[in-house]
């Protein structure tokens, strides 16, 4: 699910083409060869693949991140402060999730330079290894150039990184990529387009099984970074997360489903990871060509999930949520919408028309429910479901909005 994720979040950097992946497999690489356990290894390589997530969730950050990304601008001072703001933001999304809390610790000073030792601590606060590994793999990720083989590259690369031992990077954690890089196979590896595969083949024995609340956790942390990209809908995946669950509760669902129906609630606009953020804040209508690209999100949320295993209920769920019971919907045009996909479509309108923007307040009950009761009408949502929704409208609404409430807090 990590990978997945981090394919995602690659999703919105096109100019760095798979760096989360690339991290993830550069920087467990040479946790390897320092000798770290498996677990140490699991740790580094879920650090890499989630390390800047802070950065990327937010649109304001996305031009800093990709100066700090293609050059090593980092000595200059304000920009430095800056990029160390996104490592311990992506050190406090993360550290309450508890499979992620050592790769938290990682993220915290993923940019914190060894400086002949200097390094060893940051603001009196002692720096783990794995924050240093992240930092040479940061490095070594951006290294190859399209314009070339990067066979072709490998002595120059290997060059510029022993350059910087002691002064940018940890001594063991250079000399161990100093090995590991000798070989071919290493830079074939992080350039393939075939990572994720790669990354399970080598080091997949490591994995950790999440169970529900694990995996609530996540996609909870999932559905934030979804959201701080645009300040119109801060926090509707939460939103839609709890009033689906809602639903779900009100509909004698087990507790099992529901909270399945909550994940794919967190994760149901994950696709829109894919769309420019100043398309989803844009001020007044969108033009046609601007509506092809929103339209493609569910697409890709599907696209995202479907490399998840143990994600298949989720996907459908999640991903048919602009679907209609006509078959008119999109991107798939089915009538074929299984219950849960129907609640998470049903959660979504409410969520959208009752949750507060900041260009308008949410609307009243009897609005909401007079735009629901339409939709069900022109065979849009599911009658049953809105039904539902009217009878236990107060406590429904009270769930979904103190989820938001919590959810900015
Ligand atoms: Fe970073
Ligand atoms: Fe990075
Ligand atoms: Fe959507």
């Amino acid at each position: 699910m990590v990978l997945c994720l981090a394919r995602a979040i690659d999703f919105l950097h096109p100019a760095v083409s798979e760096h989360h992946l690339r991290v993830a497999y550069a920087a467990s690489c040479v946790a390897e060869e320092l000798g770290l356990s498996g677990v140490q290894i699991e740790d580094v390589l879920i650090a890499g693949a989630l390390h800047d997530l802070a950065a990327v969730s937010s649109p304001a950050w996305a031009g800093l991140l990709e100066e700090a990304l293609t050059q090593d601008l980092l000595s200059r001072t304000q920009i430095a402060q800056e990029v160390h703001r996104h490592g311990m933001q992506g050190y406090l999304m993360l550290r309450d999730c508890v499979p992620f809390a050592q790769a938290a610790h990682a993220i915290r000073f993923h940019h914190v330079d060894w400086d002949f030792g200097r390094g060893s601590e940051f603001g009196g606060i002692p720096v783990p290894l794995s924050s240093h590994i992240l930092r040479l793999a940061d490095r070594v990720a951006v290294l190859p150039g399209d314009s070339a083989n990067v066979l072709a590259q490998v002595a120059d690369m290997r060059a510029a990184v022993a350059a910087g031992r002691d002064r940018l990077f940890h001594p063991d954690v250079a000399d161990a990529f100093d090995v590991i890089s000798h070989k071919e196979s290493f830079w074939l590896d992080l350039t393939s387009r075939h990572k994720e595969r790669i990354l399970m083949r080598r080091f997949g024995g490591a994995t950790v099984p999440l169970d529900l609340e694990g995996l609530r956790a996540l996609s909870r942390i999932f559905g934030k970074i979804i959201d701080y990209r645009s300040s119109f809908t801060a926090t509707h995946s939460s939103g839609v997360a709890a009033a689906s669950e809602g639903l779900a509760t009100y509909l004698g669902l087990a507790p099992q489903q529901r909270g399945m129906i909550g994940v794919a609630g967190y994760l149901h606009d994950i696709g829109k990871l894919a769309v420019p953020p100043a398309l989803l804040d844009k001020p007044g209508r969108l033009t046609a060509q601007e509506m092809f690209v929103i339209k493609q999100h569910p697409y890709y949320t599907h696209q995202i999930l479907s490399a998840v295993p143990g994600l298949e209920q989720v996907n459908i769920w999640a991903s048919l949520h602009h679907e209609r019971l006509d078959g008119t919907g999109y991107p798939f045009r089915t009538r074929d919408i299984p219950l849960g996909a129907r609640i998470i479509a049903v959660a979504d309108v409410f969520t959208a028309i009752s949750e507060d923007r900041p260009y308008r307040r949410g609307m009243t009950r009897a609005e909401c429910l007079a735009i629901l009761d339409k939709q069900v009408c022109d065979g849009a949502l599911d009658g049953d479901i809105v039904s539902i929704l009217r009878r236990e409208f107060d406590e429904i609404q009270q769930i979904r909005n103190l989820s938001q409430q919590i959810a900015i807090a």
